[in-house]
């Protein structure tokens, strides 16, 4: 499942399976996760200006890479915009320049706009629009200048998204990384970016590290048991199924290994199942409320 891509309406293919590293930020903690990922077959790794740890998978992966027979090319790195850079210019820039110096790269595979709200701007300022906007444009001239191969956004809704696409001097957001999991359905948002080519993203596909409610969702576990998978399994199946990327973090040794372990089917009628869940609640931060 590492090794399957997706390819972007930008031409670029991303790893349909990628590894999460919110709140791991020791060095000593990133280059152990980061070697039993690659061995475990991870190819492409998930990180933001806020997580903290930019300068730590830099340096992890200037070890790594040769003692796993690897460059630069044979991995795929995401990182986001924090929302206090928002407004595009030299602030944005530098920013995304930021991040390529600590992370030690050329180029980043896909940068993501992390938020659609502005730090210091009220959720309902009008402004948010008119800095994300600019924020986009400048996005866009270093996807030109080949530092960002694609270019993207996170927790975008389908309003924010349908603003977007109607003007984004010509280069659509490849990707769109939202919360995603069996509490957190969102069919139309999925039918919305489709309808332009943009990939959905998952994250938290766990349901995040401050709930274990979708791990403990009783229909996820019994479905658990008649696959005879994991929860965890089922729950990264679930979005694979459903052509959704998905970035699952785990620290732990078992974690790792456990979540590439995905090659099995579930059956329409469970999937169904899953899909149908009456729960719908994001458990991280939720942009509805962003103008
Ligand atoms: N764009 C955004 O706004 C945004 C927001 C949140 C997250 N993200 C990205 O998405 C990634 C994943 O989301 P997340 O970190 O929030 O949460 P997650 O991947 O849904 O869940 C991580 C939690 O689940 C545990 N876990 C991992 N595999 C498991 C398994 N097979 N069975 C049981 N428990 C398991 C982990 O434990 P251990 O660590 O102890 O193994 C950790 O506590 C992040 O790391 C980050 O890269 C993006």
């Amino acid at each position: 499942m590492t090794s399957t891509l997706f390819k972007l309406n930008d031409g670029n293919e991303l790893p349909l399976l990628g590894f999460g590293t919110y709140l791991i930020t020791r060095q000593s903690e990133i280059t152990r996760v980061c070697d039993e990922a690659l061995k475990a077959g991870y190819r492409s790794f998930d990180t933001a200006a806020f997580y903290n740890n930019e300068t730590e998978l830099g340096l992890a992966f200037k070890k790594l890479l040769p003692k796993h027979n690897l460059t630069r090319k044979d991995i795929y790195i995401t990182s986001k915009l924090w929302i206090d850079d928002h407004g595009g210019g030299a602030k944005t820039e530098n920013a995304a320049k930021e991040s390529l110096r600590k992370l030690q790269c050329e180029y980043l595979d896909l940068y993501l706009i992390h938020w659609p709200g502005a730090g210091g701007l009220a959720p309902s300022n009008p402004n948010n629009a008119v800095v994300r906007r600019q924020t986009w444009s400048t996005l866009v001239n270093l996807h030109k200048k080949g530092l960002l191969k694609s270019i993207g956004v996170s927790n975008y809704n389908i309003r924010h998204i349908k603003e977007l696409v109607s003007d984004c001097d010509g280069v659509k957001p490849a990707v769109n990384q939202v919360e995603w999991h069996p509490h957190i359905y969102q069919p139309d948002l999925l039918e919305e970016c489709r309808s332009h080519g943009i990939l959905l993203q998952a994250f938290s596909p766990l349901g995040g590290t401050n709930t274990k409610a979708v791990l403990q969702d009783p229909v996820v576990n019994s479905i658990a048991e008649q696959l005879k998978v994991t929860p965890g399994r089922v729950l990264i199946r679930w979005i694979i199924q459903h052509k959704v990327a998905v970035i699952p973090k785990a620290a732990s040794s078992k974690h790792i290994e456990e979540n590439v372990q995905v090659d099995f089917v579930i059956p329409p009628n469970l999937m169904e199942e899953l899909n149908k869940r009456p729960i719908h609640r994001k458990y991280d931060w939720d942009s509805d409320n962003i103008v």
